[in-house]
């Protein structure tokens, strides 16, 4: 969207005019989806697959309509079923808890860090039970999860690790992509994500052959890829799945976008500096993260005082400031009749929903408009 279109003098997005200045190589690009063999469109997902899981360093990828149905793939995928319990956090998208529940399983949440607001690693033994079969980090705004940490907990506990990394492509961390540690990651390409599609769109990597086995086949109607001593011509369902694959469009757009990932990121992160260097001195906290970590930032989030204030007074003045998750996901009136496990014990979750503002974060922003942004927040927090 254009800061015109949009209303706002700094946007959320400008990837309009990225998408402008690639019009030959979109069109390109899209053109014989639409006006050659239909064989393409799901030739072109194939391409994007592949150079997916080559851009994160994975043995698969399998390109899936959303990141909320990824999610729940890929916690089928792991096995993830009625009566599990699957440890993750309540500041997300509803998408990870649903996701969760919509397998029959309990989401159990767990706290997070107040420097970068992703889960406690220290604080996800106490939550383990005999029924604990997964663990679901976040990345939330791009911030890689500690996933590395988890990974031993995880060995001892035979326990499987579904990242959702759906704000974090491009994000590395110990010097790999974001997913390298866990079972399945989950990356989303809805239009306002640092790989975003102008639909919806998500890409489910794994190196584990036989996660990707049930992800294809879940993704597919339940058909197996192997057709080996199938009669030519006939169907072979092997379970029942779901028709939720990419579709062409989308699919011919994010692998036009994707040998552009890397400069957009290092983009996301000068811009992210700018905030971090505009804003220390300010009364608002500012994102720390590990040293190790790499991060890409969909916002750059920061805590006030004043949310309500903060955001209208930021709002009016033409900044598209977004609070992204409040309320946390616990506190929505879904979840009145079965309260998540462990709900009552996230006084950092709680403080958070409270306090944080996405600021804008999108690879077109100029220097006038950080600084601009920056000048904003200090008048108004001195
Ligand atoms: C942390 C997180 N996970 C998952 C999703 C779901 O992704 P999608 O919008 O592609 O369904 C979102 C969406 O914003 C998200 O923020």
């Amino acid at each position: 969207m254009s800061s015109q279109q949009s209303g706002f003098r700094v946007p959320r997005s400008r990837a309009s005019q990225t998408h402008a200045a690639m019009r030959d190589e979109i069109e390109q690009a899209i053109e014989p989806i639409l006006f050659g063999n239909m064989a393409e469109s799901y030739a072109v997902r194939g391409r994007l697959e592949s150079a997916f899981a080559a851009e994160v360093k994975q043995k698969y990828a399998v390109a899936v309509h959303s990141g909320t149905i990824g999610l729940f793939l890929a916690l089928r995928a792991c096995g993830i079923t009625s009566g599990d319990e699957v440890i993750t956090v309540g500041n997300s998208d509803i998408s990870t808890t649903a996701a969760i529940r919509q397998c029959g399983a309990e989401p159990v949440l767990c706290d997070v860090l107040t420097d970068d607001y992703t889960i406690n690693t220290e604080l996800v033994e106490a939550l383990l039970s005999p029924r604990t079969r997964a663990l679901l980090p976040v990345d939330l705004y791009g911030h890689p999860a500690n996933v590395k940490a988890l990974r031993s907990l995880a060995q001892k506990h035979d326990l499987k690790i579904i990242e959702d990394a759906a704000l974090a492509t491009g994000a590395h961390d110990h010097g790999q992509p974001a997913g390298a540690f866990a079972d399945a990651t989950i990356f989303s390409f809805a239009p306002f994500k640092p790989l975003g599609s102008v639909g919806n769109g998500a890409m489910v990597v794994t190196n584990d052959d036989d996660i990707y086995e049930q992800l294809r086949r879940l993704t597919h109607y339940g058909h197996s890829a192997d057709t080996t001593g199938v009669p030519s011509g006939h169907q072979h369902y092997v379970g029942e799945g779901y028709n939720v694959p990419l579709d062409g469009l989308q699919a011919a757009i994010v692998l036009t976008k994707l040998p552009y990932l890397k400069k957009w990121t290092a983009q996301r992160q000068a811009i992210a500096q700018a905030y971090h260097d505009g804003l220390k001195d300010t009364s608002a906290r500012i994102p720390i993260f590990r040293p190790e970590a790499s991060p890409t930032f969909r916002s750059y989030t920061i805590c006030v005082e004043d949310q309500a204030g903060t955001y209208r007074y930021l709002r009016d003045a033409g900044i598209e400031v977004v609070l992204h998750y409040t309320p946390a996901i616990y506190k929505h009136i879904v979840y009145d009749q079965r309260p998540l496990i462990n709900e009552q014990n996230l006084p950092v979750t709680d403080r958070l929903a409270e306090s944080l503002i996405c600021l804008p974060v999108t690879p077109e922003l100029t220097k006038e408009d950080t600084r601009y942004v920056i000048n904003k927040i200090c008048n108004i927090l001195k």
